[in-house]
């Protein structure tokens, strides 16, 4: 399919609204993308045509349900290239997903133990860790990054030894776009026996990642970032990490057996499914990646490197503004401020004409705290983004520009 950003903006309801009188220019798309018809219709045709509990009844809605419920996990397995369907386990979300790994190794770390974060990870990637720390005596390592924004992947061989058990890193980064060497990364923390769960929450609207051939021990998603509903997500996990850590909740769906004297747990992967789960969502999910899948992945990402470059150039033209997240490999995330300027009042104003983007932290207080900032105006673009977009951008950039200096 020829990639036509105005065909594509079509299928995008919410694209056609206006916002204070404006034309929605939705640039927040990192925070959470838009949805397309076609999601929409899954989840409308989900509850109007058979909503029913799944795996646990014969009638006909309950079937039709569980079978649509597990086409959706089908279609996860062979998007990211799972071995196989039970080591994709249905979440809330990346969040959720990383929480299970983290609680789970409780049972498996000693103290002593080392396990190792990166400088530029989203707060659902360093607390879950730091409780577990607490939990266990385990110690985090921090990968160190330069003003780029770059990993210091020397730093990290330096950390890496035969007392490290865990190493923890986003694919790309929320909050700089830097695009990380995760295949480097895992590789490096494989020669010493280590573990590797990588944060996909930002990578995967942007890149198709192929989980067997990265040798990923662990790979955890949200899927709204990419055009799904919100609350649901995946965790992939090899079958032998999986069957090694514990369940995280208990209840109904996760068990072979219960007794009052004993419980069995089901296998894979409801071991990890426990309570009803979020069946229009899963549904979604699907629906969503097969929406991508149908533009293309390699369409998406040349695209959308044309907007990063195009708004790269045009936003450093504006006098005094600085970008933060430089590096060669980069995904459409601008992170940046206006010398003398708050962050919060750049987007307040750029929201009066129409304009979304996300101003603060972006839940990375360590990023702020290495570039001694508050925080920063982070617009962040996906492939239904237009270059008259970029230019409305720059435009209101440049008026905020004038009212506040
Ligand atoms: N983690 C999301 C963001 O970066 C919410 O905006």
């Amino acid at each position: 399919m020829a990639f036509n950003v105005h065909d594509i903006r079509k299928d995008f309801p919410i694209l056609q609204r206006e916002v204070n009188g404006k034309p929605l220019v939705y640039l927040d798309n990192a925070a959470t993308s838009q949805k397309p018809q076609q999601v929409i219709d899954s989840i409308v045709n989900y509850y109007s045509g058979f909503n029913a509990n799944i795996h646990r009844g014969v009638h006909t809605l309950s079937q039709e349900a569980t079978d649509a419920y597990e086409v959706a996990r089908k279609t996860i397995q062979k998007h990211f290239n799972i071995a196989n369907s039970h080591e994709v386990i249905f979440t809330s979300g990346t969040t959720h997903s990383i929480n299970i790994v983290a609680q789970g190794y409780t049972a498996l770390l000693q103290q002593g133990d080392e396990i190792i974060v990166s400088a530029m990870e989203h707060h659902s990637n360093i607390v879950p860790w730091q409780m577990l720390c607490e939990r266990t005596g385990a110690i985090l390592k921090v990968i160190p990054m330069n003003e780029q924004g770059v990993l210091v992947l020397s730093e990290y061989e330096k950390l890496l030894s035969e007392k490290t058990q865990l190493v923890f890193v986003n694919h790309i980064s929320n909050a700089l776009g830097t695009i990380n060497p995760i295949s480097e990364i895992i590789d490096k923390a494989h020669s010493v026996d280590a573990a590797v769960l990588i944060d996909g929450a930002q990578s995967c609207s942007h890149i198709k990642p192929d989980l067997q051939k990265l040798d990923v021990d662990f790979y955890v998603t949200s899927a709204h970032k990419m055009c799904g509903p919100t609350g649901v997500g995946m965790l992939y996990g090899k079958e032998e990490w999986l069957k090694k850590l514990p369940p995280y909740q208990g209840g109904g769906e996760m068990i072979k057996e219960v007794t009052f004297e004993k419980t069995t747990y089901a296998d894979l992967p409801h071991k990890f499914e426990a309570g009803t789960p979020n069946i229009s969502g899963g549904i979604a999910f699907g629906a969503a990646l097969e929406y991508l899948n149908n533009i293309g992945f390699e369409a998406i990402a040349n695209y959308e490197q044309e907007l990063l470059d195009y708004a790269t150039h045009e936003l450093l033209g504006i006098d005094g503004l600085t970008i933060y997240g430089t590096g060669p490999d980069k995904t459409s995330v601008i992170s940046f401020n206006l010398e003398g300027i708050h962050p919060y009042d750049i987007g307040t104003i750029v929201d009066k004409l129409g304009i979304a983007v996300r101003t603060g932290h972006h839940c990375a207080q360590p990023i702020m705290d290495f570039y001694n900032i508050p925080g920063t105006v982070r617009a962040s673009f996906a492939f239904y983004n237009t270059m008259q977009e970029v230019d409305a951008l720059v435009n209101a950039v440049r008026k905020a520009q004038m009212m506040l200096s």
